[in-house]
């Protein structure tokens, strides 16, 4: 499972790249508007040096029409630039018939594809239909209206493989590590996730009974041996 970052934050994306955990971030208007991100151009110059694979840009979500929204998809792209040999932009479409249809005209264009705010299995259904690359159920917002967000990609990941769509799977508005693990079992092909859990989930790799064990082991190690550690 790969694990994204959900932010436009150099900081952030740096401190995990650095980490060496991950593949790819995910930004929204809403993230954008957090950091007071006009330049976008910009500022996915520095991404492509962070980021070791897809960087997901949103369309200008007041587009409605098929043809505009494949057209900002592909002004989108272009900050990929074509002169590189990998092109790491992907499109996020807002789910919607037209967006859909947008969808579809830019798989034959072989344009990656990311369907954002799903909430029901059917969308789910459709954005595999449209040969969309990845879906983006949104979880913590369904957990907050007393539903299981967790839930709603178990039913994804089942109608998918029953079906061999091949889309991906990328859980997002995570909001703790339960969601990571849940997603985990599942089956999930990527987590997009704040800061603030990517520093949690980091933290999983200590635990304190790893800490005793070793403590212990290394003390009857160097009784045995007559081992003096530096
Ligand atoms: C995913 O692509 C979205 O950017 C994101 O996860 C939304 O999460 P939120 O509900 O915390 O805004």
């Amino acid at each position: 499972m790969d694990i994204y970052l959900d932010t436009c934050n150099l900081k952030e994306i740096k401190s995990a790249a650095d980490s060496g955990l991950l593949s790819g971030i995910t930004t929204n208007p809403s993230i954008l508007k957090k950091e007071g991100l006009l330049d976008l151009e910009t500022a996915v110059k520095k991404f492509y040096e962070l980021v070791p694979g897809p960087i997901n840009l949103e369309v200008n979500p007041n587009l409605e029409k098929k043809e505009e929204i494949v057209k900002e998809a592909k002004r989108l792209r272009e900050y990929g630039g074509w002169e590189r040999n990998e092109n790491k932009i992907v499109v996020k479409v807002h789910m919607c018939e037209e967006g859909l249809e947008a969808v579809k005209s830019l798989r034959q264009q072989r344009i990656p594809t990311n369907v954002t705010l799903v909430f029901n299995p059917f969308q789910a259904y459709f954005v595999a239909k449209a040969g969309a690359t990845y879906v983006s159920p949104f979880v913590g917002r369904l957990d907050d209206l007393g539903e299981n967000g967790m839930d709603l990609v178990r039913d994804i990941k089942q109608i998918y493989n029953n079906y061999g769509y091949k889309t991906k799977i990328i859980v997002g508005s995570v909001r703790n590590l339960l969601h990571v693990l849940e997603a985990m079992r599942i089956g999930a092909d990527i987590v997009t996730m704040p800061y603030s859990v990517f520093e949690k989930l980091k933290q999983q790799i200590r635990h304190p009974l790893t800490d005793k064990g070793l403590e212990t082991f290394r003390k009857d190690y160097n009784e045995l041996m007559k081992y003096e550690p530096a």
